[in-house]
């Protein structure tokens, strides 16, 4: 691990939500291809402050884990190919076209690019741990990578443990798809920095709790420029987008 770098945490990463996040959700889905680099080059460059991506284990021929960009368990909605994203290998997954000819990334090849275009003013990926298994894989990544801003987020709260069990300072953010009585219990146990939560849950107390009790709340997937300006005025922290280009304008502030 190179000791030069601090490792981002929780203060590092409650910078990012001073003002208004618009994250680009899958990098800029509703523009490009979801999860490639064109699609997360387009949010960057369309100005996102964070980019959000979904990630799964698979052995190469070496049996060494990779980590790769995809968001569902089976390929073909969103390549080429077909069956399950675990009953393939990496060097079958590579071979895949992912829209527009492009492969599935590595999630080293996204964090290639944005250390390769900014340089200074660092966004912040949150990787969210689609797969099973990812949890010991992508804290080995972040152990060798440590100067990335990074968020981890899950609705699989069990891997979500295992990755703090690995690492007790990346930020951390349990994902909700609805509202529980022990949503705030199980961001302390999980020692989170926000909650993420489907847009279909959200009413103005459960922001007000989350808020009161130092949890920000970023909010999937939010393509209207009304609505997100409606959660905005609410207290939520961010939100993440398909549309970088229509919700930008929201961003700071
Ligand atoms: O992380 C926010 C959002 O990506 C969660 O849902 O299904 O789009 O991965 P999904
Ligand atoms: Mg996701």
């Amino acid at each position: 691990m190179n000791k030069d770098k601090i490792r981002f945490d929780h203060a590092a990463f409650t910078d990012y939500l001073s003002s208004f996040l618009v994250i680009g959700h899958r990098g800029a889905a509703g523009l490009a291809p979801e999860n490639t680099l064109p699609s997360f080059r387009k949010a960057l460059d369309l100005g996102c402050r964070a980019i959000e991506l979904d990630v799964h284990a698979v052995r190469d021929v070496e049996d060494t884990t990779q980590l790769m960009v995809i968001h569902d368990d089976t390929v073909q909605r969103t390549t080429n190919g077909k069956g399950l994203v675990s009953n393939h290998t990496f060097e079958q997954l590579t071979k895949l076209d992912a829209g527009d000819g492009n492969p599935i990334p590595r999630l080293a090849e996204v964090t290639a690019l944005i250390a390769q275009h900014f340089a200074d003013a660092q966004p912040l990926i949150n990787i969210e741990l689609k797969g099973k298994g990812t949890a010991a894989p992508t804290a080995r990544f972040l152990q060798a990578s440590p100067g990335l801003a990074v968020l981890i987020s899950s609705f699989d709260h069990r891997e979500l443990a295992a990755f703090r069990a690995l690492d007790n300072t990346t930020p951390i953010a349990p994902l909700f798809e609805r509202a529980r009585a022990s949503m705030l219990d199980t961001a302390s146990a999980l020692g989170a920095s926000c909650l993420n939560v489907s847009q279909r849950m959200v009413k103005p107390i459960l922001i007000e709790q989350c808020n009161d009790a130092g949890y920000p709340v970023l909010v999937y997937t939010v393509n209207q420029k009304l609505e997100a300006q409606r959660l905005k005025a609410l207290g939520v922290g961010g939100v993440f987008t398909d549309r970088p280009d229509v919700l930008m304008a929201l961003s700071g502030d």
